[in-house]
């Protein structure tokens, strides 16, 4: 796979210190570091130090994150919170709203906290699983601002984002169950990913003009070869449902968020993005322990079902997660040597300690 083992914590203070060095609060360094950690760790390759340089460093020396804001309260109503990000870095603006969801979830039983004019807040699962050590179950959500990159059922033109959505609940003494998502078929970064390693894309990720599969993902660059949402192109895969479903991330993260949404187009200079994010405080429903203890029956009783000659055992949302994280912090994250290159190179340019293979 050409790719290079680097240490968890090393990578992190990494990221820490190339933000700091792009005029970042280390405060906020701190706290976006640990964010694209989460992503290294569990698994989430598409949403880690991948995009350190090409979207954070990238955006912050260009202008397009500002290195400064503050974030905004526009509304606060009970349970509800709106909030405008001024196009500060994504992964602090939704760190500080679903803190924001979680504490008004302690209040009211549940926290909702939307979030305008932000950016690219990484893997949505980061701030779902914030929620689970207070006994909390968490959702977040987000759009993509009017930049879509997806195709619903065979539409000409891409209409989506890829609209992650996230939920995360905790489970008594096995792993809590984790989903985090997009609403295509598979987040675009993958295509990315392939398309740097000349790998082919696997199964119904990408699909030519009369709904065929189609392998190579340089026809998705060269505009030959269509990301579909989730479901695929067809009603009979369910491709209606994953439309429904991404538009409703549309709907809460940029519509009801007030952000910039595909079809309306960009209120200001700059691309809009929009988050949301919605906490249940468990115990204000039932005791935390008996949720807990009926998650665990109910996932357990999942894991035993038997499965058809030739395919895997069952495993839930959350499960792989949890393997890679003690699989990575032990042997270390992998990394595309494209990548490895860039940021040593990144490192060598502003006087950093560059990374080490393992
Ligand atoms: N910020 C953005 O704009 C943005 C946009 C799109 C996606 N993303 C992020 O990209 C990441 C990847 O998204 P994706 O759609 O490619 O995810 P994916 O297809 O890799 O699916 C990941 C989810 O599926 C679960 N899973 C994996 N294997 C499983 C199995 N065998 N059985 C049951 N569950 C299983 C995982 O626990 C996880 O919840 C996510 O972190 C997402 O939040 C971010």
């Amino acid at each position: 796979m050409n790719d290079i083992l680097v240490a968890a914590e090393p990578l992190r203070h990494f990221v820490e210190t190339a933000l700091i060095n792009e005029g970042v609060d280390v405060e906020r360094a701190k706290q976006a570091s640990a964010t694209l950690s989460y992503a290294d760790l569990a698994g989430l390759d598409t949403h880690g130090v991948l995009n350190l340089m090409s979207l954070y460093v990238k955006g912050l020396s260009e202008g397009v994150i500002s290195r400064t804001a503050e974030i905004e309260v526009l509304r606060d109503q009970g349970a509800v919170v709106t909030l405008d990000a001024h196009q500060m870095l994504g992964l602090n603006a939704g760190h500080y709203a679903m803190q924001m969801a979680m504490d008004k979830a302690k209040q009211y039983g549940v926290g909702i906290a939307c979030v305008r004019n932000s950016t690219h807040f990484g893997a949505a699962g980061y701030y779902a699983q914030m929620a689970l050590a207070e006994d909390m179950i968490g959702m977040a959500m987000t759009n993509l601002g009017s930049d879509p990159v997806a195709h619903a059922m065979g539409s000409r033109q891409p209409i989506l984002g890829t609209n992650p959505i996230s939920f995360a609940a905790p489970v008594a003494n096995m792993p809590n169950f984790l989903l985090d998502m997009s609403t295509t078929v598979c987040a675009s970064g993958k295509i990315k990913q392939a398309n740097a390693r000349n790998a082919d894309v696997s199964g119904d990720w990408l699909c030519n003009d009369k709904g065929e599969p189609v392998s190579n993902p340089e026809a998705y660059f060269n505009g030959t070869a269509y990301l579909p949402g989730l479901g695929g192109w067809k009603k009979s895969s369910g491709g209606h449902k994953g439309f429904g479903l991404n538009l409703m991330v549309e709907i809460l993260s940029g519509v009801l968020a007030g952000a910039d949404v595909p079809m309306v187009g960009q209120k200001g200079k700059t691309n809009e993005v929009g988050h949301f994010f919605l906490v249940m405080n468990i115990p204000s429903f039932m005791p935390a322990s008996e949720f807990k203890q009926t998650m665990a029956q109910m996932l357990d009783g999942y894991l035993s079902v038997p499965t058809f000659d030739g395919f895997d055992t069952l495993q839930y949302a959350g499960q792989p997660d949890n393997d890679n994280r003690a699989e990575r912090a032990e042997r270390g994250i992998p990394i595309p040597v494209t990548i490895f290159k860039e940021l040593n190179e990144y490192a060598a340019s502003h006087q950093m300690m560059p990374l080490e293979e393992l």
